[in-house]
């Protein structure tokens, strides 16, 4: 049997499902807070998702635009309880039918379906695909005369229908079959580099508005160019603007999108002087952090240099904020232990510095060298890179150790 929800309380507004990076759920929550009337981010704590309700369309679309922790945004149709059984293939079927996906479709409209599951089921995320898009077919056909057309790889509308344990919730994508954690400024990619939203996350925990930073070990520069953004307040969508899938479909309005992102850019402050420096040891890194920069539109604003961290000679820097290697694809165990010591003796002698936020697997070696160095930990928040185990820690020179 397949039992609705109740639209949420109150019944106005749109609900949406952002996805981020697994472990930095509450960190979304806490930025995104007053943008709806009510946040969940269960049942699908430590999924990377979370559940915006009651949220108005202008709301949604400068969320979508500037909010810099997401990956995607499914805009929420449909949320139903299905069974524990293969019957909920059936439900998936049958929600897919009913739902308002075949009224959004055209004959000139191709779709596509993306299912992602959490939990323990006897069927995989690739049937819950394909029963929904059998569902939204008959759907079309029963409804409206036409069978729609199946794109894949480049649908004008993807249908979300993620589950999660017991709850399906059908929906359709807003940015894309790739995510916003690509922002499409990137000409150079590091082997190990970051994502763009899980830099921000970093920045987010180090409180990073606009003061003295510096990223050691900053590779391609994805932590520095991110804090420039932060601080001019250039969105996060800025170079996507005119490829958001919703464009497409005209689910969201697209005049209306063009006001929100006309105005976000319209307070760009493109002559803050900003003090952000990246370095690295490695010169073609360092040259394809310049060519990153020069691409997202802030080589003004960040400064990199080639140069082992010990030789890095400004002392004003008052946040790091840095990637190490972990040992796993560049360098060894060694070695990556031997990068976070020369970090922390560096560390040790920056008299302005008030905070080190850094992201690393290895919780036990991280807090051994930051209290040889008389650094005390502020926090640590148990997220993934990837599909790897990391912590992001903040930590604080020690009011006693320095
Ligand atoms: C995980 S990568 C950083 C990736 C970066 N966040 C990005 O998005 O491209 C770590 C970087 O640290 C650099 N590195 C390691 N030890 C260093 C040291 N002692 N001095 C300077 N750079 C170092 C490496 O060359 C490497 O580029």
């Amino acid at each position: 049997m397949v039992c609705y929800h109740q639209p949420h309380e109150g019944g106005g507004g749109l609900r949406v499902l952002l996805t981020a990076e697994r472990g930095t759920e509450g960190l979304l929550a806490s930025d995104i807070k007053g943008v709806g009337d009510k946040i969940i981010p269960s049942p699908f704590s430590f999924s990377g998702r979370v559940l915006l309700e009651g949220v108005d369309e202008r709301g949604l679309l400068k969320l979508l635009y500037t909010q810099p922790l997401y990956h995607k945004a499914a805009l929420v149709l449909e949320v139903a309880e299905i069974p524990a059984t293969r019957e909920a293939l059936d439900a998936c079927y049958l929600v897919a039918r009913q739902s308002e996906i075949p009224h959004i479709l055209s004959p000139s409209l191709s779709f596509g379906v993306r299912s992602v599951r959490k939990g323990n089921h006897p069927f995989t995320s690739q049937e819950v695909a394909a029963y929904a898009g059998a569902g939204v077919i008959d759907g079309c056909r029963a409804k409206r005369g036409f069978r729609p057309r199946v794109n894949l790889s480049d649908p004008d509308l993807l249908v979300v229908a993620d589950v999660c344990h017991s709850t399906l919730i059908l929906g359709v994508e807003l940015v894309g079959l790739e995510g916003l954690h690509r922002r499409g400024w990137r000409v150079y990619t590091h082997p190990a580099g970051i994502k763009s939203t899980l830099a921000n996350a970093l920045l987010k925990v180090a409180g990073f508005e606009n003061e003295a930073l510096w990223d050691p070990m900053c590779g391609s520069g994805t932590i520095c160019i991110e804090a420039a953004h932060r601080a001019i307040g250039l969105a996060p969508g800025y170079f996507k603007r005119e490829s958001f899938l919703f464009l497409r479909s005209g689910i969201l309005s697209p005049s209306l999108w063009r006001e929100v992102t006309e105005e976000s850019d319209s307070r760009i402050k493109w002559d803050l002087t900003t003090s952000i420096t990246g370095s690295d040891r490695v010169l073609r890194h360092i040259e394809g952090a310049r060519a990153n920069a020069e691409s997202a539109l802030v080589k003004d604003k960040v400064s990199f240099h080639h140069l082992p961290l010990r030789d890095f000679s400004d002392t004003r820097v008052e946040t790091i904020v840095t990637n190490p290697p972990y040992g796993i694809r560049l360098s060894g165990p060694k070695g990556a232990r031997r990068s976070l010591e020369e970090l922390f003796t560096k560390a040790a002698s920056l008299k302005d510095l008030k905070s080190l936020v850094l992201i690393h697997p290895d919780a036990e070696t991280v807090g051994d060298i930051a209290s040889k160095y008389g650094f005390c930990l502020d926090k640590a928040i148990a997220a993934y890179n990837g599909n790897l185990e990391v912590f992001i820690f903040k930590i604080a020179p020690s009011p006693s150790g320095r």
